[in-house]
């Protein structure tokens, strides 16, 4: 079965979609990369091809798989073009109006009634989306961590709708066509990773807003003494300020949490446009 979804469809080519798009087309799949206009696919493409140009660099690529992998790409900003999809993925931004209105495009545009469409939302129900479209059933969620080439793991997140058969499709092939190890969430905003990851950043942020330790002294304390990756300031900047933004106001939605609650600093540097690494600027200046 998950040797039938080779064809592949990816919404959005940000920070998330491009790297779906490079880990698909890694494993084999042909890939069509969907973005809103010319302009924002090339911005994705210029993404995918840094990240398969560092690849080959580090040598983890040869030059031949290197081709290869761009050959099975190609770019688009007309979503009719995704109709021979058999598995879609949609990562673009975290706003329920703009995924609802692709999911019931999508649903028009894919001609084959067995494809599965899924999201990489990190918050909005899927059961939301499933219902924009005429087939819940074969709607699932489908969430990738950042940076999508690196971090193993996706969560999978059927609804009260998702059939078996969507649910083992997609499983099959983030486990063994992208080589992913995958776990499964109940549809409830933030699943099992955000609903720990989020609350925490959040309150890094509010010991930060409220003079108690400094960026850097919060993140040095989770790094050297928790042993993490990286602390949670530069994770928010990793993961985009407005992302957590909307994660932390889904998540509030859902469950009326203040532990969810967006801290008013975080709300003026979104205003601001410090949105993090992307932008340049968010806790920390990567302007150089
Ligand atoms: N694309 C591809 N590869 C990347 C990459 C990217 N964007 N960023 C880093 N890498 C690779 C590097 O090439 C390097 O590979 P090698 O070891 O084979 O050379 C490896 O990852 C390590 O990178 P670096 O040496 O540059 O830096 P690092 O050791 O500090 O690692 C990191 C960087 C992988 C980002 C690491 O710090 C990390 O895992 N941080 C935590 C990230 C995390 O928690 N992500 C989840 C966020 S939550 C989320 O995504 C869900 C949501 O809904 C919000």
């Amino acid at each position: 079965m998950m040797n039938d979804n080779k064809r592949v469809g990816v919404l959005g080519a940000g920070l998330m979609g491009s790297g779906i798009v490079e880990v698909c087309a890694r494993s084999g799949c042909d890939v069509i990369s969907y973005e809103v206009s010319p302009e924002a696919s090339a911005a994705g493409r210029k993404r995918v091809e840094a990240s398969l140009g560092k690849a080959l660099a580090k040598g983890k690529i040869s030059e031949a798989e290197h081709a290869e992998t761009l050959g099975r790409i190609r770019y688009t900003s007309d979503l009719d073009d995704l109709a021979d999809r058999q598995l879609t993925f949609e990562a673009v931004i975290e706003r329920e109006d703009i995924k609802l209105d692709l999911f019931t495009r999508l649903d028009k545009i894919v001609t084959d009634p067995e494809a599965v469409l899924s999201s990489n939302t990190s918050s909005i129900p899927i059961m939301k989306l499933a219902m924009a479209t005429s087939r819940p059933d074969r709607v699932i969620g489908v969430h990738f961590f950042n940076p999508a080439p690196v971090q193993p793991l996706v969560e999978l997140v059927p609804s009260l709708l998702t059939s078996d058969e969507t649910s083992a499709a997609a499983e099959g092939f983030a486990a063994q066509v992208l080589g992913k190890t995958v776990i499964r969430s109940q549809d409830r905003a933030g699943f099992i990773v955000n609903s720990l990851l989020v609350p925490y950043i959040l309150s890094a942020i509010r010991m930060y807003d409220s003079g108690f330790a400094s960026v850097e002294d919060i993140d040095r304390g989770m790094e050297l003494g928790c042993a993490h990756p990286m602390g949670p300031l530069k994770l928010a900047d990793l993961i985009g300020l407005d992302t957590i933004q909307a994660i932390s106001e889904a998540m509030y939605e859902e469950f009326k949490e203040p532990l969810h609650y967006a801290p008013p600093v975080l709300l003026r540097m979104v205003q601001a446009g410090l949105l993090g690494r992307k932008s340049g600027r968010g806790f920390y200046d990567y302007s150089r």
